[in-house]
């Protein structure tokens, strides 16, 4: 079998790093690797060819029998793919989009990785989850960087500065390393989440999980939030933007799979925090836990920072790309364990990922 990893053109990202090219080539693969493909995560073509891979064209990765990828493929090169061809990478997709459904319509077997199950035996595979947790160190990093202030208290000879406040909206996978990234540099953390279950986990860091009474939960989504009532969205808003006008630091990370992010932060909450202040919306590709959050862009309200990147692991390409090629080495290790023609289709990993069910298929 031929891997072929292909350049990301979106992403900083690359799915498959020098160090896990040995891995393959223990489990029989042969490399290729698109020239440059990871120059943007900071791996030299010969590092690649250090490790074991072949250093070819895009066009020469398209006749590979799996074709690794992030999202940043042409649709019209799709066309020109290997029929046979396996494709995994992560395609968004929960939303429509013309490359999605070129993809559906190809005839490949297409995988995305966004569609695993957040299991156990998917942990190692699961890229929302590496990638998530990378962006939530680096939301603190950054907001700390752009907060007129210092994080932890210090006591000095000309008096004591007191701890700041950082507010972090959404406890998932980000959320929680963004709590436990704020609590090291020494501030104080309150958290909110629609669902219950993260509060043990929001107070075992140290911060201070807020509650707010009536929220709606549904064990079938697979442990995601669910749309909450009208009812529920108001008490929150004000429960948020009482403990806004206190905060330093806002990091909101809310999204619910499939749908806009809930618009948590309103724009008179924006202009009612204290001037030097900062919110990081990493909901902003999704539309935005923030009224007046813009994505991929820093705008200042009334002296109050707002930076909308839902893609901070960008800022870390060369950790991301590996945590990224570990993810798919240990998918396509699970898939391909009984070897090509006894791919189990009827497994919830491989069922839930690929795009469009190949017949045999038993899909939920
Ligand atoms: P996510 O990125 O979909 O959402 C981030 C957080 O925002 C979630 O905690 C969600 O509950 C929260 N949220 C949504 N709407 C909200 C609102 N209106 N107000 C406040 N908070 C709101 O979540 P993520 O990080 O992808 O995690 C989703 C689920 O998957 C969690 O249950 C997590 O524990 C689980 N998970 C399981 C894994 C495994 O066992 N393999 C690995 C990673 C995650």
């Amino acid at each position: 079998m031929v891997i072929g990893v292909l350049k990301c053109t979106e992403e900083n990202l690359v799915a498959l790093v020098p160090k896990v090219v040995a891995k393959y080539i223990k489990s029989d693969y042969e490399v290729w690797v698109e020239k440059g493909a990871g120059l943007a995560s900071n791996y030299t073509d010969q590092q690649y060819e250090e490790a074991g891979a072949k250093i070819v064209s895009r066009e020469k990765i398209y006749t590979a029998s799996i074709i690794a990828t992030v999202s940043g493929i042409e649709i019209n090169e799709i066309k020109q793919f290997n029929p046979e061809a396996f494709v995994v990478g992560k395609f968004n997709a929960r939303v429509d989009s013309p490359l999605l459904t070129a993809l559906k319509n190809s005839g490949l077997k297409a995988f995305s990785l966004d569609l695993l199950p957040r299991s156990t035996i998917a942990q190692s595979m699961d890229v929302l989850s590496s990638l998530a947790s990378l962006a939530g160190y680096k939301s603190v990093v950054l907001a700390a960087d752009h907060f007129a202030g210092y994080l932890p208290m210090m006591t000095t000879s000309a008096g004591t500065i007191p701890p700041a406040k950082v507010m972090i909206l959404g406890a998932g996978v980000a959320g929680l390393q963004a709590i436990a990234t704020a609590k090291r540099l020494g501030a104080m953390v309150d958290a909110f989440d629609v669902r219950s279950a993260v509060k043990e986990e929001v107070e075992s860091l140290g911060a201070k999980f807020i509650e707010v009474e009536g929220a709606q939960e549904d064990k079938g989504a697979g442990g995601y939030a669910v749309q909450q009532s009208e009812e529920y969205i108001a008490k929150q808003k004000e429960l948020i933007h009482e403990t806004a006008l206190k905060a330093d630091i806002v990091i909101t990370t809310a999204n619910i799979p499939g749908r806009e992010a809930p618009l948590l932060i309103e724009e008179r909450t924006v202009k009612a925090m204290k001037a030097g202040s900062v919110i990081v919306d990493m909901a902003s590709a999704s539309g935005g836990n923030v009224a007046v959050s813009k994505d991929d862009e820093t705008v200042k309200v009334e002296g109050v920072t707002v930076i909308g990147d839902s893609k901070l692991h960008n800022h870390m390409g060369t950790q991301s790309s590996f945590v990224y090629s570990n993810n798919i080495f240990n998918f396509l290790s699970f898939v391909m364990k009984e070897g090509v023609d006894n791919i189990p289709y009827d497994n919830e990993i491989v069922a839930n990922t690929l795009l469009v069910p190949v017949k045999e298929a038993v899909v939920a």
